[in-house]
């Protein structure tokens, strides 16, 4: 399941919550002096599949978006209006026509009403809105400061942008994977927005409209759900879609290992992109590597900076519901774990390593088939009696005669920060954000809060303690990449306010025991201003010497008010995340999902 991702990601009103042994937040960002030029408050209304520009010369940035009139105030039975003159044309053959009707049919007369989580009009509101098309790579304007020479290379950031208007139930991660790259040379700056080329884009794409269902949200009911069902085997009868080619959106996140540069979504294999020397993003191909990776894969797969290892995993609705996985160092996919001691399915997002284990929970979020097709609901759902637990094996294992399960109640967890070992391996480490109130997890984000902790497993005695390191709701959080499965001390948090939207970055001391709040330093963005998940850029990565935190934290960041969107490069060692750099986008970012620094090195090998 592609974005669930982003998703689990908690919130809460964090402004109660605030600890004192926090360094004081820097002020705001000044509100805007003059009344607010374009506050993006709705989403696009046409169906028009994106204009697919090949373009790669540098282009003067795009004017304006004209508003649209908010989609709540348009019916759902509005007939759609007539395609416009651009991009592909909508297929008008019999077939692909009457399987449009058919559909139309089932969003109009047989959905139930819709929950405001799978309500376009209420998901896609705000800067959460798709942007209409792609972005050729575009000139970007350094309006303070300077762009660090370490940061030479392209940062990109994965997310949702439905290529359609959904005329049905939608939910957030429901949209095809876009991938927002700013390229960095030489203080310079080109932001360029482009799908990843899926199986499933490149089908709608080439019939001018979807095909296949929203996985969160195209089941809403019993009627619905069947009727979707049939008219989705009807389109494979008469070849219109191959699931076998692939069915996920890549919306998630990226990675790269074995010197290539993945978009992944969990419900697929990962797509191969490449970032061009002028800033472009191409689709490269849909990877599975040399035929040994079978169905899907995670989209958090761990990479050892050390040896250049990824370790990986897949998770699924029929056993075994865990395989474990792992790749050498250039990128050879190593043979399948299954673990049966998973005896249930339940919702593995992520997962973590140390130099001698790997990590799995198991949470009170599992995955709900038949409440899917029966019930109309989402197929993850909440087991409240279920005592969740961590699994852990070590990193090479050849099977799971040496896994072992610790039941850690209520702990769920859907992302893994970073784990370690220590005491000569007798003791394992593990910081996560534990999600409270977990059975918000899908419909009501906003009501959840995610609590970062440190886990400690005595693997000689069994004894598992927990630490919380702050009490604000952090999630998407990232570490120096260097320091992935070994002993580390800084974290860097993104604060749900709530969530998904987020409000600031929080820098965490987990080397603290003292008990008491971790946060060493803060950045709130200011009124009206989120960003999303940060990521850590070391200054001198290849200096061993050098400090944990001596770096910048990145990320995308949207003034509502403006209606404008930066990229913001900040000096992780000073106490307020001070900010080095703003860079102006030419066009808005929307929230998304996962994120990735890739150097230039980097590119030029991948
Ligand atoms: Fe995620």
């Amino acid at each position: 399941m592609d974005a669930l991702s982003s998703s689990f990601l908690s919130s809460t009103s964090s402004k109660s919550l605030l600890i004192s042994a926090v360094n004081p937040p820097p002020p705001p960002l000044p509100p805007p002096s003059s009344p607010p030029l374009l506050s993006v408050t709705s989403v696009r209304t046409d169906e028009r599949p994106p204009k697919i520009t090949t373009t790669t010369t540098r282009s003067p940035p795009s004017p304006p978006a004209q508003p649209s009139p908010p989609l709540s105030s348009l019916p759902r039975t509005a007939p759609p209006p007539p395609p416009p003159p651009t991009g592909p044309r909508r297929d008008t053959s019999l077939p692909v026509t009457i399987f449009s009707a058919l559909d139309g049919l089932i969003n109009n007369f047989i959905d139930p009403p819709l929950k405001p989580s799978v309500d376009p009009c209420h998901v896609l509101s705000g800067n959460f809105a798709p942007v209409p098309d792609e972005l050729p790579p575009t000139d970007c304007l350094v309006e303070s400061g300077r762009l660090p020479a370490c940061l030479d290379g392209a940062y990109l950031r994965n997310g949702p942008n439905p290529q359609f208007l959904p005329r049905g139930p939608y939910h957030l991660f429901d949209g095809d994977g876009m991938l927002h790259s700013i390229k960095i040379s030489r203080g310079r700056a080109r932001l360029c927005s482009r799908y990843v080329r899926t199986h499933k884009y490149s089908v709608e794409n080439s019939l001018g409209m979807p095909v296949l269902p929203n996985v969160f949200s195209g089941f809403n009911g019993l009627a619905a759900s069947a009727a979707r069902g049939a008219l989705l085997a009807a389109r494979m009868a008469a070849g219109q879609f191959n699931p076998a080619n692939g069915i996920g959106l890549a919306n998630t996140s990226l990675a790269f290992f074995g010197n290539r540069l993945y978009a992944l979504g969990e419900s697929d294999l990962p797509y191969e992109v490449r970032v061009t020397p002028d800033g472009d993003v191409e689709t490269v191909r849909r990877e599975d590597f040399d035929g040994k990776l079978f169905m899907s894969m995670t989209a958090h797969p761990k990479v050892d900076p050390e040896t250049g290892e990824a370790f990986a995993f897949r998770y699924g609705p029929v056993p075994p519901f865990l395989t474990y996985f792992r790749f050498d160092k250039n990128g050879k996919k190593l043979p399948d774990v299954p673990i049966f001691s998973m005896v249930r399915p339940s919702f593995l997002h992520d997962f973590a390593i140390t130099k001698k284990y790997a990590i799995f929970s198991d949470i009170q979020i599992g995955m709900n088939p038949m409440d899917m097709i029966f019930g109309g609901g989402s197929p993850v759902g909440t087991d409240p009696g279920k005592v969740p637990r961590l699994g852990i094996i070590p990193r090479y294992a050849k099977d799971e005669s040496e896994m072992r399960w610790f039941d850690v109640p209520g702990f769920n967890i859907i992302h893994a920060i970073n784990a370690w070992d220590e005491k000569e391996g007798d003791e394992v480490v593990l910081i996560a954000p534990n999600i409270m109130s977990v059975e918000h997890t899908l419909e009501r984000m906003d009501l959840i809060h995610a609590l970062v902790e440190k886990v400690r497993i005595n693997l000689r005695t069994g004894v598992v303690s927990r630490q919380p390191l702050s009490a604000r709701n952090l999630d998407f959080a990232v570490i120096n990449p260097g320091y992935v499965a070994r002993r580390n001390k800084y974290v860097y948090g993104a604060v749900g306010d709530p969530m998904p939207k987020v409000s600031g970055v929080v820098k965490l001391d987990v080397s603290r025991s003292d008990r008491q709040d971790c946060t060493v330093a803060c950045r709130m963005f200011g009124p009206g201003c989120y960003g999303g998940e940060p990521f850590f850029v070391a200054r001198e990565p290849g200096n061993r010497e050098a400090a944990e935190d001596d770096g910048y934290v990145v990320s995308y960041v949207h003034d509502e008010y403006r209606g404008e969107s930066r990229f913001l490069v900040m000096d992780a060692k000073t106490p307020d995340l001070e900010i080095v750099a703003s860079v102006r986008l030419p066009r808005r970012v929307p929230y998304g999902f996962h994120g990735l620094f890739v150097r230039e090195g980097q590119l030029k090998i991948s």
